[in-house]
């Protein structure tokens, strides 16, 4: 039996929420970068980005510091700033809408459909002159419906920016997500898909953009460290704009090279243990399961069931009951509207579902090496 330390020190927890996968593999990647006299700006970065792109099918690829820097850097790069409206679902992390607030812009909340993700007629709604792009979020792991939101961009001339944040190996018919829009941007925090502890990375068509996305990441500078050292004098650069420090290292680099080898196992398993909560939960009366799709279209960054009122507990109560039962869930999200920040920047539209959704969502443990026992004891929890 698999016995796991829970990440906060709680000897009572039996089934955390969340529990790396870091190999062997993924530790040695890391020691042979840090061996290197280049620890940032270096060979490993290319690779990840190359790697990443080729996977993912993008034409350019940009590492980041984090997925946040990355919207931020795609919004900006776009030319998105003062009062420009960019529409945002309700139910996401608040980094979606941050990165907008951040470039003087102003976050248009947008409702949710039963998926969890933004719902198209929202934001048929919300859209008006001001409008300049959309961040839909491919939310945990399953795609929006981004063709019809590229369409609808198309025929109002706004931009997409996705958040694939939650979604590293998910495809919508056959391509992977965050080569639709202007721009995808992914996250490699420790819970994602795969990790590179904090990094993200950027993908455009757009050679013009993904020039200025790496320009503005390092500081407005116009040389990577590479073009400085090997020709002419190493500060004969120019910085034609103010720039950032959103830089992804050569360590976290490294490691997200050797995660993103194992990223279909990591989705398999992941998918597997979706499947087992599916056929022991589906039939519960009051708790609803996420639909089981085929396997890239659903990568299961987040397990979400609904706890809806023909069920004998509350959501409220039922995480209680988890808890006293040393089973760590948590939900996604507190939805944007009901933060002071969000609420004093933004405009919201009407929101009915996301509200009604919050009362209801309950997100269960989920990470690849969850064990069948693990999944149990939450199962258990939920009939007993
Ligand atoms: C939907 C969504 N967007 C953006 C982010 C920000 O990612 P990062 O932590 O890499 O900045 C997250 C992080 O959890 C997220 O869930």
């Amino acid at each position: 039996m698999t016995k796991r330390l829970d990440a906060f020190n709680n000897k009572k927890v039996k089934v955390p929420f969340f529990y790396p996968t870091i190999t062997k593999a993924d530790k040695l990647a890391i020691m042979k970068a840090l061996n290197s006299p280049l620890l940032t700006d270096g060979p490993n970065l290319k690779k990840f980005e190359f790697e990443f792109g080729r996977f993912c099918g993008a034409l350019n690829s940009i590492g980041v510091s984090n997925a946040t820097s990355g919207l931020f850097l795609s919004l900006k790069s776009l030319g998105i700033g003062l009062n420009d409206e960019v529409i945002v679902p309700d139910l996401t992390f608040a980094a979606t809408a941050s990165s907008v607030i951040q470039t003087g812009g102003k976050p248009v909340l947008a409702d949710v459909d039963d998926d969890l993700n933004i719902s198209l007629e929202s934001i048929k709604k919300c859209i008006n002159r001001k409008t300049k792009a959309i961040i839909p979020v491919h939310f945990a792991g399953k795609s929006c419906k981004i063709n019809d939101i590229m369409k609808l961009a198309k025929k109002n001339n706004l931009y997409v920016i996705e958040d694939c944040a939650h979604a590293i190996g998910t495809y919508y018919k056959n391509k992977h997500v965050g080569t639709f829009g202007d721009t995808g941007c992914f996250s490699f925090y420790p819970t994602k898909n795969i990790t590179t502890l904090e990094g993200g990375m950027i993908l455009t068509k757009s050679k013009k953009l993904a020039n200025r996305i790496t320009k503005l990441k390092n500081q407005g500078i116009t040389k990577s460290l590479n073009q400085r050292f090997s020709k002419g004098k190493p500060w004969e650069y120019d910085i034609d704009e103010p720039g950032y420090n959103f830089r992804l290292d050569e360590i976290r680099s490294a490691l997200g090279i050797s995660q993103l080898k194992q990223l279909k196992s990591f989705n398999t398993k992941r998918w597997n243990a979706a499947k087992y909560y599916w056929k022991k939960l589906n039939n519960i009366d009051g708790i609803l399961c996420p639909e089981m799709h085929s396997k890239n279209e659903h990568t299961f960054h987040l397990y979400i069931i609904r706890i809806t009122p023909k069920f004998t507990l509350t959501r409220d109560k039922l995480f209680k009951k988890f808890l006293k039962n040393g089973i760590r869930t948590s939900v996604h999200y507190k939805p944007l509207h009901e933060f002071s920040l969000i609420k004093k920047y933004s405009k919201i539209s009407n929101l009915q579902n996301s509200k009604l959704l919050y009362k209801q969502i309950l997100s269960l443990p989920m990470y690849p090496g969850i064990t069948k026992h693990e999944q149990d004891l939450v199962i258990q929890t939920i009939l007993s």
